[in-house]
Formats: structure tokens, C-alpha cells, sequence
């Protein structure tokens, strides 16, 4: 095992596979400067990646709205998947990041640079497996993100000091809240709940991560007789919830036992958080 997490992680690096120590990125980069970059993160399970289509088509959705429509997907999708092979990893995740590129520090768009595209496959060991049974504490956080946390970009100063805030309180995740109690996301996971037996989730605007995972449990959900209604939580009313769940690529379903001191529902895993679970690790099996 401890061999095993020591493997180093590769990167591909426009086009050029090294590990990842070796990768070298300009100081003028201007991911690294002003945050002008997205990215993917895609969990690998036996070798494959997971919702893959789903989340190459999340990458498109990002570059547009960022205006930086002249990267070749099919390309990058090649890099990606010779880079996993390389690897011979088989539990992994690829992490993915495209910035507009290296160019003398100006605010607007460098006319002439190219955008860097750098990926990197890693062993993945999962953390979260021994938390997925017994439930995790949340701290909520005040959500003073921009409006466009719809795009994934790497832009994640208040996730991170939220999440630290989370993490020092001796929780799992920050769930984040709207000046009015509106309950948006976790830093780095969608939030749902259970009221009455049906599965509550909040609106895909521009409010909130659409995630991958989020997506697939509305249709596993579905699956399973369980209904879902598109509406937000709100941190006053949390009382009024059976259970609560995260989910996240690398979380997957992960229910919440406790929020800011206070139990849900009886403080342990819900009946329809365990079903969803069950159908994720089937859905995971069972792919083709
Ligand atoms: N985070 N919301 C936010 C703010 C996120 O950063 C993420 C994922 C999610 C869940 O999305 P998905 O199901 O597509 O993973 C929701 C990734 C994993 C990260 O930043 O590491």
C-alpha cells in the first residue's frame, strides 16, 4: 500500500508526457496570475473514467464562458487517455487545467499566446470510504462567491477558506448560505436533502457547481421510485429534513449526520442517502 501511494503522479503537459515534478509552468501564466483557467477533476474506477462524456461536455461549457473556444477537445481527450494508459493506474483521478497562457501581465485577453493544457493522472486511494458509513459534520459558511460559480474555474480562494474554516471546526465539508439562509453548495460538493421521502436538490443556475455526480443521483433517484423537486434548502428550515447527502466526484454520496452542532434526523445515515449509495457503487459496477 505504501509503495503503491508512492507512485508519482503524470502529467501530460501540452501534448508532452513527464511526471508531474518535472512539469515547469511560466510565473506569467495566467492561471497562475489571475485565475484564467478551468478545470476538471474525473474520478477513474478499474482503469476507466467515469462519466466521462458528461464531464468533457462540462470542459466545453466552461471554455466558452470563459471565451477560450479554441482548444481541441478531441485532442486533449487523446492526451487523456494515452496518459492513463501510460500510468497504468487503475483507482485514479485526473485532474485537468486550461488557462489562457503566458503573456506580459495585462488584464485583457494576450493576443498571441497559446493556452497551456496540463493534465495529471494520480492514484487514487479513497479517502472518504470509512465516512461514507458513519456520516460526516458539516459547518455552514457564508457563500460570498461571484455569480458565475457555474463555470468551474480554478478561482477558489472562498471555497478554500471556507473549507479551512471547516476543517479547523473539525468538520468534513462547508456548506455554503445566500444572505437570505438559501443553502447553495459545499465547497467542493452539491448538497442535498430528504423531506418527506423525496429528494430535495437545488437549481442549476448560475448559483451553483452543476455537478456530474449531482446529475447522475437525480437519475438514479429516478431509478429508484424515489422522487426528486428541484428546490433549495434553506438553513432555517433544516430542521424540517430527514437526511442530508454530498455529492462529489470523489465523494460520491456521503451523508451529513450533524449541521453546525445540530443533529439530522436521528443523527445517523438515512434509508434513502443508503439506497442512493447502493445505487452509485451498482451504477459504478456495472458500467460498460
Ligand atoms: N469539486 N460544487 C463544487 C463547488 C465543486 O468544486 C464540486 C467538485 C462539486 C461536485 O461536482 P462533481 O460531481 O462534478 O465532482 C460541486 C471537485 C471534485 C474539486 O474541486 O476537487
Amino acid at each position: 500500500m505504501a509503495s503503491e501511494s508512492a507512485r508519482e503522479p503524470l502529467a501530460n503537459l501540452n501534448g508532452t508526457l513527464m511526471p508531474l515534478s518535472e512539469v515547469r509552468i511560466s510565473p506569467l501564466d495566467r492561471g497562475f496570475l489571475f485565475g484564467d483557467a478551468i478545470y476538471e477533476v474525473l474520478r477513474v474506477y478499474g482503469g476507466k473514467p467515469w462519466l466521462e462524456e458528461e464531464h468533457w461536455h462540462r470542459l466545453k461549457r466552461s471554455l466558452e464562458a470563459i471565451r477560450l473556444g479554441s482548444i481541441d477537445l478531441e485532442r486533449l481527450r487523446r492526451r487523456m487517455h494515452e496518459t492513463l494508459k501510460a500510468s497504468t493506474f487503475q483507482e485514479a483521478i485526473v485532474y485537468l487545467q486550461i488557462t489562457r497562457g503566458a503573456a506580459p501581465r495585462s488584464h485583457p485577453f494576450p493576443t498571441g499566446a497559446t493556452p497551456l493544457e496540463l493534465l495529471w493522472v494520480q492514484d487514487y486511494h479513497d479517502a472518504y470510504a470509512a465516512v461514507r458509513q458513519t456520516g460526516v459534520q458539516v459547518l455552514t459558511a457564508p457563500d460570498v462567491r461571484w455569480e458565475r460559480c457555474d463555470i468551474k474555474s480554478t478561482n477558489l480562494l472562498p471555497n478554500v477558506l471556507a473549507m479551512q474554516a471547516a476543517k479547523e471546526a473539525g468538520c468534513h465539508e462547508a456548506v455554503l448560505y445566500l444572505a437570505d439562509g438559501t443553502l447553495t453548495e459545499g465547497t467542493h460538493s452539491n448538497l442535498f436533502g430528504v423531506r418527506e421521502g423525496t429528494v430535495l436538490t437545488a437549481p442549476s443556475t448560475n448559483l451553483i457547481l452543476p455537478g456530474i455526480t449531482r446529475g447522475l443521483i437525480i437519475q438514479l433517484s429516478q431509478r429508484c421510485g424515489i422522487p426528486v423537486t428541484v428546490e433549495s434548502l434553506n438553513r432555517a428550515e433544516l430542521g424540517d429534513v430527514s437526511e442530508l447527502f454530498l455529492s462529489g466526484t470523489t465523494t460520491e454520496v456521503l451523508p451529513v449526520i450533524c449541521v453546525d452542532g445540530h443533529l439530522i434526523g436521528n443523527g445517523t445515515p438515512g434509508p434513502v442517502t443508503k439506497r442512493l449509495q447502493q445505487a452509485y457503487r451498482e451504477a459504478v459496477v456495472g458500467r460498460s
